[in-house]
């Protein structure tokens, strides 16, 4: 396993599921982790410190150290004080897991506004918060001379890539969150920090509700959230210096480096098309009609394997 030592990590929605296994990794290979976790319910709402804490004794109790935050992530303030909060605790920051999420999933012809907003917030404006706080802090750092080799690892969604029926909110907080990682890894590349990001699939109270997912009764389990964590453990080596923009999708110990929006079928025209000619140029290229095909197929093709709803 690479060695962490004297890195200090903050995982956010640590307390359970993917961001849990996250912090128990990264643990083990030496760094500390600011443990942060809202302790809320699938939907986003309440708030229990409970869960964040069970993960900080579990590192200590293995001989880690680790320190809890109750901060919302996407509550720009409370973002401030998570990444001040490492620095404070374990003297710097060298690596943000963005990983913290919710679900309010529903058609688009039902969904209400509180569900849209709620699902965006959470997901884009927690990514973006921490992540702006962080940066600003390496930018610091990479000014006063430092060799900064900071990380940021972002968590995108197959639903987001590939496009999920029943989570328009949440698809396109995960899209962003892709597009997101593409441009903060060309803007934070001067000060030495990359920027990655995972679209996972693991047993988790937010998926074992929809989809058909019991584990195997014996042998390689490819739904333990703990296979999404050695990506970012490797990813979080000082040797990873040059690996970033990248999203990775992750099904057990398949991992796809993915091409997203690559160019296409071209139409191209030396001059301005001619609506009628454009037409028939569509119709002609796409003669049986052309729509997307999913987030199962997506899955299957990026993965060998997908889930199954139930
Ligand atoms: N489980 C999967 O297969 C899967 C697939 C694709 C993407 N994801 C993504 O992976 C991430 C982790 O999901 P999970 O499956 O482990 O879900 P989970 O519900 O088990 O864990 C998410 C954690 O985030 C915390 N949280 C929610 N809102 C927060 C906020 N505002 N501030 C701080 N913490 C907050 C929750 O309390 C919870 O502990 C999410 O971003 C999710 O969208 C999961």
């Amino acid at each position: 396993m690479p060695n962490l030592e004297g890195k200090v990590a903050i995982v956010t929605g640590a307390g359970r599921g993917i961001g849990r296994a996250h912090a128990l990794a990264l643990a083990s290979a030496g760094a500390a982790v600011i443990v942060n976790d809202l302790g809320a319910a699938l939907s986003g709402e309440g708030h229990d410190d409970t869960p964040a804490q069970q993960v900080v004794d579990e590192i200590k109790a293995a001989g880690g150290s680790a320190a809890a935050s109750g901060e919302n992530v996407a509550d720009f303030e409370g973002a401030e004080r998570l990444v001040r909060q490492a620095i404070d605790d374990f003297g710097r920051l060298d690596i943000l897991v963005n990983n913290a999420g919710i679900l309010r999933d529903r058609m688009i012809v039902n969904m209400t506004e509180q569900e849209w907003d709620a699902v965006i917030n959470v997901h884009l404006k927690g990514h973006f918060a921490p992540t702006r706080h962080a940066a600003a802090y390496w930018r610091e750092r990479a000014k006063e001379g430092d060799d900064v080799r900071g990380r940021v690892i972002n968590t995108s969604s197959p639903s987001g890539v590939f496009g999920n029926i029943g989570q328009s909110n949440y698809g396109a907080a995960k899209a962003g969150i892709a597009g997101f990682t593409l441009i903060v890894a060309q803007e934070l590349q001067r000060y030495g920090v990359t920027v990655n990001c995972l679209a996972p699939n693991a047993r988790t109270r937010m998926t074992e509700e929809t989809f058909d997912m019991g584990a195997p009764a014996e042998g390689f389990d490819p739904l333990d959230p703990a296979n999404m964590s050695p990506l970012v453990v490797a990813l979080s080596a000082d040797d990873a210096q040059h690996i970033t923009g990248q999203v990775f999708h992750v099904w057990g110990g398949a991992i796809n480096a993915l091409q997203g929006w690559s160019a296409g079928e071209l139409f191209a025209s030396g001059e301005r098309w001619d609506a009628d000619a454009l037409l028939r140029e569509l119709l002609d290229r796409f003669a049986d009609g052309v729509a997307p095909p999913g987030m199962i197929a997506g899955m299957q093709a990026a993965g060998g394997q997908s889930l199954r709803t139930q």
